[in-house]
């Protein structure tokens, strides 16, 4: 059954702020030019990233050391300039803004050295896999007054919005619980562990949803199928500003792609299935089978990309903090690094011997 009237549709915060930037940006195109920005790395995720600023028309710069990826943009977007330089970004003063989308590993030196040469930066998830560098990274755009956005990208996911709406307003009645799974499969393995790579997005959506921190880490276990301390499958328990377990479960092995984030409140629980191609969020009655009180929730199908993007830009403009800022980024980071050391205690410290290489393409295991 689709949404109907018991449901109250009406927007009551700030999630459907990022609804309406779309509908402003949308016509506004001309005004966004503004803003000339970079992308550092154009790998397999960069490439989104380098596809959304070009169609919106701000798109300055690609970086990267990778030839096959470069050609890969040249070929796309012959008009763009390129370089594999990054200094060649920092010495061009038309340059306002950065997109970092290198592994994360590369992450904090790179952010670092875009703030300290006045640039804006969008840097992806994980803003860092250390917290103290997170720390610094925000103090460093904080004392610049330089905007920061870390590329959580569930922040900006219609869907997400929509839930997070229903929570304030009351739907599902006080929260008490969220599960969040995201299982796929990933061959690369270009990362600390599968819980750095995708946990990023768990933790800032379900803080995002339910409107609490995480406080605590409950339980923290890992496994590696390959056998040594790169986990593939991580279990994570968080405790939430007012009790408010979540469980969070990641993996780089799951041939069958499930992606599903369960809250229950004490009068409702919401299922937002994100492996469905539209009406991804549901809501169930929790007292009874009755399948036609089940409701299916209608939001704006827009691409979260696009939306993220727009708000980067948004933000460059105004000088608004993200709604993914580095306090965001450094309150995940801090979380992630004690389930770490929860799960490997000193073996942790090893992992940062592991040559991750640069490039997830270049690097199949
Ligand atoms: N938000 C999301 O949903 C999402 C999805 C996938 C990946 N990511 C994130 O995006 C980032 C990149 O992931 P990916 O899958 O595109 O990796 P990738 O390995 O496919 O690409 C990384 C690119 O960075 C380039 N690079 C590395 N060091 C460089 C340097 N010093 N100068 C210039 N270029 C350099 C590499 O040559 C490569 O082309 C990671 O932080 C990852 O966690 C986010």
């Amino acid at each position: 059954m689709r949404a109907n009237a018991s449901i109250k549709t009406e927007c009551t915060s700030a999630a459907k702020s990022i609804i309406l930037l779309y509908y402003k940006n949308k016509y506004k195109g001309i005004d966004m030019k503004e803003q000339k920005i970079a992308v550092i790395g154009c790998g397999l995720w960069g490439r989104n990233i380098v596809r959304n600023f070009y169609n919106l028309n701000v798109l300055e710069m690609v970086c990267d050391l990778d030839d096959d990826n470069i050609a890969k943009i040249k070929e796309l977007y012959p008009d763009l300039k390129i370089t594999k330089d990054f200094n060649d970004i920092i010495n061009n003063p038309e340059i306002t803004s950065v997109a970092v989308v290198t592994p994360s590993h590369t992450h904090y030196k790179m952010v670092k050295a875009m703030l300290e040469s006045g640039k804006n930066v969008y840097v992806e998830k994980p803003i860092s896999t250390v917290a103290q560098e997170a720390k610094d990274l925000k103090e460093l755009a904080d004392s610049k007054g330089l905007v920061l956005m870390v590329g959580h990208l569930l922040l900006y996911h219609p869907a997400v919005n929509r839930l997070k709406m229903l929570i304030e307003e009351g739907t599902l009645g006080d929260i008490v619980y969220a599960q969040s799974d995201r299982l796929n499969v990933n061959y690369f393995k270009n990362d600390r562990s599968v819980m750095w790579d995708l946990a990023p997005h768990d933790v800032s959506m379900m803080s995002y949803v339910i409107g609490k921190e995480p406080v605590r880490i409950i339980s923290a276990i890992g496994s590696s199928t390959d056998r040594n301390d790169i986990m593939d499958i991580t279990h994570l328990g968080i405790e939430f500003e007012d009790g408010v377990i979540g469980h969070i479960t990641d993996s780089w092995i799951t041939p069958r792609k499930h992606v599903q984030l369960l809250v229950r409140g004490t009068k409702a629980t919401a299922i937002l299935d994100d492996t469905l191609p539209e009406h991804k969020l549901t809501i169930y009655d929790n007292f009874t089978a009755d399948n036609t009180k089940n409701i299916t929730l209608d939001y704006l199908e827009i691409e979260p990309l696009k939306l993220e993007c727009q708000h980067f830009i948004s933000c460059c403009e105004t000088g608004k903090k993200a709604r993914s800022d580095g306090d965001n980024g450094f309150m995940v980071t801090k979380i992630l690094e004690q389930a770490e050391k929860m799960m490997l205690g000193d073996r942790a410290k090893k992992l940062d011997e592991v040559d991750f290489g640069l490039s997830r393409v270049k690097q199949h295991l």
